[in-house]
């Protein structure tokens, strides 16, 4: 198994949009689970929600991340907010490689989530978004915290700047070119 690097964090952190510009500076594949749930299921996340419920969406979401996890090749890999909900996951991340939470404030990550299908728990939260974003934060933060070797508080980071703290954090020397 490759020594792979992991974004995780909360929905609108900006896991996939940090991944997406640290790969190519470290000549690695992106690879995005929520896009590789979607490639397997031939379904959108909204789509699996709504037919299989979000247990559903975690047996995939779990069967993808074993998958890219077990790839030779090491990647830079966005990780879905709710992986990390599983013990036998969190191991699973944790011996994957270098762990990178990009940790936010509710209200940070409130203003970024914009009408997104990829989301249903905050589309269909009865207490609307930002109170969903508020009680699911707290609920995982430990999680979190469990996984991660390094944090990075992306609150008022630009994607480039927090793209530069994972560099730089996750693999001294091979980000400075
Ligand atoms: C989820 C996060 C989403 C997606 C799904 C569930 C979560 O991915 O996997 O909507 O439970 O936090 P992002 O973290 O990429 O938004």
């Amino acid at each position: 198994m490759a020594e792979h690097l992991l974004l995780v964090g909360m929905m609108g952190a900006g896991k996939s949009t940090v991944a997406r510009l640290v790969a190519p500076r470290l000549g690695r594949l992106h690879v995005d689970t929520d896009e590789e749930v979607e490639r397997e299921a031939g379904a959108s996340v909204g789509e699996i929600f709504s037919t299989r419920g979000e247990a559903g969406f975690r047996a995939q979401e779990a069967r993808v991340l074993d998958r890219v996890l077990a790839g030779e090749v090491p990647a830079v890999i966005s990780v879905g907010g709710g992986a990390v909900l599983e013990a036998r996951q969190r191991d699973a991340l944790r011996q994957g490689g270098t762990v990178v939470w990009l940790r936010a404030r509710p209200e940070t990550l409130a203003r970024r989530v914009g009408r997104n299908a990829r989301r249903p728990l905050l589309a269909t939260a009865a207490d609307g978004p930002a109170a969903a974003l508020t009680r699911i934060d707290s609920e995982r933060q430990p999680l979190y915290e469990e996984v991660a070797d390094v944090v990075i508080d992306v609150d008022d980071l630009t994607p480039d700047a927090v793209a530069e703290r994972v560099l730089a954090a996750a693999s001294p020397g091979e980000g400075r070119r």
